[in-house]
């Protein structure tokens, strides 16, 4: 029991969020350097191997430039054993990244320090502070021209209601970048050469108040240095581990991923501030994966033909208690059967590997039949309990769905039916048809288009996709209700889910009071139950 516990002790299990090109890549990397992964940076995204990417689906990914899909990437580093969640960069998939965050105990955000918090990533910063994980934020790219410090934290507090407390002080940016000043140890951390990133470099520590500072920054950077820590010990929030472990205090740090200034600073940190495996809720109570001896775990993430050549769909679990072991079987609760867990997997960057032993706050890839769904508990616990489910996200947009070559019907159903399993669309029916018309529901609309392009690519079916106008939708919670006679205004539409539920669909958003109002005794909610 003992040898589990020590190594669930050493888990350290967060993801990285970024608004895509901020350096989230780059970031992992350096870790991975640090880490010993790997020799040199460069060779885990260089351009050059970014062909070799996990699926051949990825493509689109290259071509719109996003990142689509997550994955893994498991290492070591000062005794700690680091579990790296890559999430998708665009808030179209906020709820891929809202699942995933389900599976890492805090998160990463990176921001570009020329940008800030950027439009299009707003909403996934947000699901973060959702998640009520902590939050550790590393602004990068100091080696270019940055925003003003103070403005960029102002932004990151008004964007995402989230107090900041810098840990370190970038001191100056682009060219005149020297390095960061450490808050708490008031010495300043000095970068030189890393051969462009490639290699760990020098680091030298000074305190403030040595003579020598200035033969390393000229009087103006140190005087402006000296008022900036000045104005932030007034202004700034104090650093408290409790309000960080809420998520409502996000330590901030800076530095440049692609030279490396500050990155083993902040990683450093970042593994003494967040937190090993936390006891998880479930239908029986909290699960503490320090009292709780045996293996549990359930699916946050479903993904089909990640391997064109194999064609499987592979269940990613988050580990929360005890050990795994390769080929076990457990209790799927959902499925009410014994499993075998079999071709268990970890991700290292695009490569698959096969594993042995996992440990609670791992992730793992397992081989799924068609059996898991997104939420799903397994265990080898007689208590047989289950954790929370995952909330699904009302969709915003909606699409009326053909295929075009008619005969490609089966192929259609199964693929529509497969990626709506994995949780990135959501199908619905007209209320009076049979599956003749489909309609997707969707998140974010790039979702339509890795729809429309996984159709093609993994099932060789052309869609045809017509938009629909309607942006909200209501799940009706009385089922018993007369569908027939309920009456709606003009802009409304009955649809019901795959588990024949009445749902409906509205344009505008006063017209579900409408709804209401003329139909008495109706109940509307916004979330759909898997
Ligand atoms: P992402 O995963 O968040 O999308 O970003 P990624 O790390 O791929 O970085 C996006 C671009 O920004 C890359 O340039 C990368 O080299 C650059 N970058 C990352 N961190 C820093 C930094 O600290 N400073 C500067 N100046 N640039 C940084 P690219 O030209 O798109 O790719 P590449 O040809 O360099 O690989």
């Amino acid at each position: 029991m003992s040898k589990i516990t020590d190594e669930i002790k050493k888990r350290r299990t967060f993801a990285i969020i970024s608004h895509p090109d901020a350096g989230k890549t780059t970031l992992t990397e350096k870790f991975l350097l640090y880490g010993g992964a790997i020799n040199q940076a460069g060779s885990v995204k260089g351009k050059a191997t970014a062909k070799h990417a996990v699926s051949d689906w990825m493509e689109i990914e290259k071509e719109r430039g996003i990142s689509v899909t997550s994955s893994v990437l498991q290492f070591n580093y000062g005794g700690y054993c680091i579990n790296i969640l890559d999430t998708p960069g665009h808030q179209d998939f906020s709820e891929d990244t809202y699942r995933t965050l389900m599976a890492a105990d805090s998160a990463v955000m990176v921001i570009d320090a020329s940008k800030g918090v950027e439009a299009q990533t707003r909403k996934l910063f947000k699901v973060c502070v959702m998640r009520h994980i902590p939050i550790f934020t590393f602004i990068n790219k100091m080696d270019r021209e940055a925003m003003d410090t103070f403005e960029l934290l102002d932004d990151i507090e008004k964007e995402l209601g989230i107090a900041t407390c810098p840990v370190n002080w970038p001191i100056g940016s682009g060219k005149a970048f020297r390095g960061v000043y450490d808050r708490n140890e008031e010495e300043i951390e000095l970068f030189f050469d890393t051969k462009k990133g490639t290699t760990t470099g020098e680091v030298k520590k000074i305190r403030l108040d040595d003579p020598d500072v200035d033969s390393y920054m000229d009087p103006d950077q140190k005087e402006q240095l000296l008022g900036e820590i000045e104005l932030l010990d007034g202004a700034s929030a104090e650093f408290d581990q409790d309000l960080v472990d809420k998520g409502e205090l996000s330590p901030v740090f800076f530095g440049s991923a692609l030279t490396n200034f500050g990155v083993e600073t902040f990683l450093q940190h970042f593994l003494k501030m967040t937190t090993s495996p936390l006891p998880r809720h479930s239908d029986k109570g909290d699960i503490d994966p320090m009292t709780e001896k045996d293996f549990s775990a359930f699916v946050f993430k479903i993904q089909a033909n990640m391997n064109k050549a194999h064609r499987d769909r592979i269940a990613f679990m988050r580990i929360c208690s005890g050990e795994f072991d390769a080929g076990m079987d457990a209790f799927h609760i959902q499925g009410g059967k014994k499993v075998r867990l079999s071709q268990p997997q970890q991700m290292m960057a695009s490569e698959r590997k096969m594993i042995e032993k996992a440990y609670g706050g791992d992730i793992i890839g397992i081989f799924d039949p068609g059996i898991f769904s997104i939420g799903d508990t397994i265990t080898t616990s007689p208590e047989k309990f289950a954790y929370e489910g995952i909330p699904t996200f009302a969709p915003e947009h909606f699409a009326r769905v053909r295929q075009v070559d008619t005969m490609k019907r089966k192929q259609f159903i199964k693929g529509i039916n497969q990626i709506a399993q994995e949780g990135a669309i959501q199908i619905f029916q007209e209320f009076n048809t049979g599956m003749e018309e489909i309609i997707v529901g969707v998140v974010g609309v790039l979702q339509f288009d890795v729809l429309k392009y996984r159709l093609k690519n993994e099932y060789g079916v052309d869609i045809i996709l017509e938009t629909l106008p309607y942006e909200h939708i209501r799940w009706i919670e009385n089922e018993e209700i007369d569908m027939d006679r309920l009456t709606g205004t003009s802009d409304m539409k009955k649809i019901k889910d795959l588990k024949e539920r009445p749902l409906l669909l509205f344009v505008h958003e006063w017209s579900i009071r409408m709804t209401l109002e003329r139909n008495e005794g109706l109940k509307l909610s916004e979330f759909g139950r898997s």
